[in-house]
């Protein structure tokens, strides 16, 4: 079904268009407050759990972030069974913080999008795919900063590189000022459509 845009307040269509697009800088930003973002995802115990992932690809009209990640990580295993997701990020620049909900896809070694994914990597970011499953127990030597880390061949990491893609149904705007912070929810339908916007109480 079409969304109705005369029910979109001009307002909060200006807010939508400039929070994807600056979500659509930080991608491309390592300054920006938005390109380090909080992922949260729930774990097989119910419990939450978050940590940070660097914005790598931001796409406005679908509502699309990108994320890199260990297929080997926890993180992998808990958004395999349950794709919802919880993004949060904070910009001290612009003072607003965006709190996005939708679901992951998750795109393994070997799929199409990893591997395009993986050739668009540095050799640098490839080697950090390389070495033993995140979370496992590593030798004491190997974080003694005197010793060189053994040179690793990147394409040992390539088996381990994991694309997620996250589509946002909801974006929680919150902007806070000295008088009067402000605070929207803004809803999508499948399409990235904004489909539903309304101020509520910070
Ligand atoms: C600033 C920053 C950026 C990070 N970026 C990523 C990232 O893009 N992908 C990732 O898998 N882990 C990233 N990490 C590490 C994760 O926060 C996390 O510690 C690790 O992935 C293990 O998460 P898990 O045990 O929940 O799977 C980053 C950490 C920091 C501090």
């Amino acid at each position: 079904m079409e969304a109705d845009h005369d029910a979109i307040p001009p307002n909060l269509a200006a807010i939508d268009a400039s929070a994807w697009r600056e979500l659509e800088t930080a991608a491309a930003s390592p300054q920006s407050g938005f390109r380090f973002l909080n992922l949260c995802s729930v774990d097989s115990e119910a419990r939450p759990q978050a940590r940070m992932v660097v914005l790598r690809r931001a796409d406005g009209p679908s509502r699309v972030l990108e994320f890199h990640t260990d297929s080997r990580s926890p993180k992998w295993l808990e958004l395999s069974a349950n794709p919802n997701v919880t993004i949060l990020g904070f910009s001290t620049q612009t003072r607003l913080q965006f709190r996005l909900q939708g679901m992951v896809e998750l795109h393994a070694a070997g799929s199409d999008l990893a591997n395009a994914a993986w050739d668009r990597l540095s050799t640098w970011t490839r080697t950090t795919y390389t070495g033993g499953p995140p979370g496992d127990e590593c030798a004491s030597d190997v974080i003694d900063e005197a010793v060189l880390p053994k040179p690793a061949d990147q394409a040992e990491g390539k088996p381990h590189f994991g694309l997620l893609i996250f589509r946002a149904r909801t974006l929680d705007w919150f902007e806070l000022r000295r008088q009067g912070n402000r605070r929207a929810l803004l809803t999508y339908d499948e399409t990235g459509a904004l489909a539903a916007c309304r101020w509520v109480n910070p």
